[in-house]
């Protein structure tokens, strides 16, 4: 039987918890909002990057007579520095078109209705997710840096999926993956090399994505207990326990998939979640 004192302590923890998801509630929200502050600005920046394009052509076009007049050498400068400055605009623009893109993905993934089944390419949803997650990571982690190696097989058909919930999953695993290897390159000396390897495959009939990571690895205890519902080894603040929870919930209730894992402690840890393909 726990003691009184005991109960109280895990109300008081529990409550933290709850704080916690809360707090992630609200992030979602935020999140499709900013996405959408985000994007006029950025249309501003590529479309004024266009129009200065154009600008310099006719600059170009203008100067052309007068060629002769300001000299070879001058003319040959003139022609680089505007050489430079149409490749310089063409990257603000590819750069900023894969912005867009991204924030059009995440806009689409947070505004699908509860449940609602839309057909997605799975590599870019992972992939949009893998990167999300790991920038988040650096935002609060200092000086977080790891590799990232992503194998995507082409040509796999768009899957209906619940795109909100499919990126939650991905998000928690890789989460999990970037704070292990992190907590371990903390531990260990400088020749470790932290990394996280994600494939999409297809086997069978079965879309499996897999998330590597040489981190921390899991005790027998741990891989025992992981998806219990507020199990965590991370200090409070840093992991409420739900996210595996919820991760099976997406897989296998939602997705009628499955969710296979290994790991060693202090080598690595690997989660595939598998969903059933549909042709
Ligand atoms: N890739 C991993 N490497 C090592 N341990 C892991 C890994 N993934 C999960 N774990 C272990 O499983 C526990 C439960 O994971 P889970 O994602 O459910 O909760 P959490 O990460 O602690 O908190 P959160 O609710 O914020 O995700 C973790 O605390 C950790 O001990
Ligand atoms: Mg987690």
């Amino acid at each position: 039987m726990d003691t009184i004192e005991e109960l109280k302590e895990q109300i008081v923890r529990l409550q933290g918890q709850v704080k916690e998801q809360e707090k992630m509630a609200t992030l979602g929200l935020l999140t499709a909002g900013i996405v959408h502050e985000i994007r006029n600005p950025l249309n501003f920046v590529i479309n004024f990057s266009k129009l200065s394009g154009d600008l310099l052509r006719e600059l170009n076009e203008d100067l052309a007579p007068y060629e002769a007049e300001i000299g070879e050498e001058d003319w040959e400068d003139i022609q680089d520095i505007q050489g430079n400055l149409q490749e310089n605009l063409q990257k603000i623009r590819e750069h900023g078109d894969r912005a867009i893109s991204i924030i059009q993905h995440i806009l689409l993934y947070s505004r699908g209705k509860e449940d609602e089944f839309i057909p997605t390419d799975i590599c870019q949803l992972v992939h949009e997710y893998v990167w999300l997650s790991y920038h988040a990571m650096r935002a609060s982690l200092q000086n977080f840096n790891i590799s990232i190696q992503e194998h995507y097989e082409e040509g796999l058909p768009p899957q209906p999926v619940v795109p909100q919930d499919l990126s939650r999953a991905v998000l928690n695993v890789m989460n999990n993956a970037c704070y292990a290897v992190w907590e371990r390159a903390k531990q260990v000396g400088v020749d470790y090399r932290p990394t996280v390897e994600i494939r999409v495959y297809r086997q069978d009939k079965e879309l499996c994505i897999s998330i590597k990571d040489n981190g921390t690895g899991m005790t027998e205890e741990v891989k025992k207990r992981l998806f219990e519902t507020f199990f965590t080894t991370k200090p409070t603040g840093q992991g409420t326990g739900l996210g595996m929870y919820i991760t099976r919930n997406i897989i296998e209730e939602k997705h009628h998939g499955r969710i296979e894992f290994d790991s060693e402690a202090g080598s690595f840890t690997i989660f595939t979640l598998i969903i059933p393909m549909k042709a």
